[in-house]
């Protein structure tokens, strides 16, 4: 069976696995990093949205085989430690907007707000409602509400 390696939250990882195992299945399952949570394992949910190289997409529906040694991939559990302070500005807006129900889609709405908001600052573009409608994160409590508001808070400040 092959070595897969790659960076973790900012750690050299090295992991057995088939080049065609998912990478949410190891990042889950063998790395027991757990913030990436697994709705459909097709690309449809975006429950599982993290970052690979600062942007956003989904290790459900990429193999691992196809991940690069010099990749980087953060999960909810290493966005704070890519900003100053404790916690990131869009983590501190989802608190201060009390967004989360359930709770089970939160980190994959986070990490696609700081994605899509990194996207807007590279392409000049406002945080506004139709850059936030482009996000297709879905939430089954309806917290949409809520994200939108919070996206614009912590979109300030990063
Ligand atoms: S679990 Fe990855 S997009 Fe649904
Ligand atoms: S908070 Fe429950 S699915 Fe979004």
């Amino acid at each position: 069976m092959p070595t897969q390696k790659f960076k973790l939250n900012g750690d050299s990882v090295s992991v057995d696995a088939d080049d065609d195992v998912h990478l949410l299945w190891v990042i889950r399952d063998l790395l027991g990093v757990t913030g990436p949570k697994y709705g459909c394992g097709i690309n449809v949910c975006k429950a599982c949205t993290s970052h690979i190289n600062g942007k956003a997409f989904n290790p459900c529906s990429v193999r691992v085989g196809d991940i690069k040694d010099s990749d980087e991939i953060t999960t909810i559990e290493g966005l704070a430690d890519t900003s100053d302070g404790d916690l990131h500005p869009m983590q501190q807006a989802w608190i201060d907007h009390d967004v989360a129900q359930c709770g089970y889609c939160q980190p994959g709405q986070i990490m696609a707000a700081v994605a899509k908001v990194r996207q807007c600052q590279r392409e000049g573009r406002e945080v506004d409602d139709s850059a936030i409608e482009e996000l297709r994160n879905i939430c089954r409590c309806g917290t949409y509400n809520r994200i939108r508001e919070a996206i614009k808070a912590g979109a300030e400040n990063m």
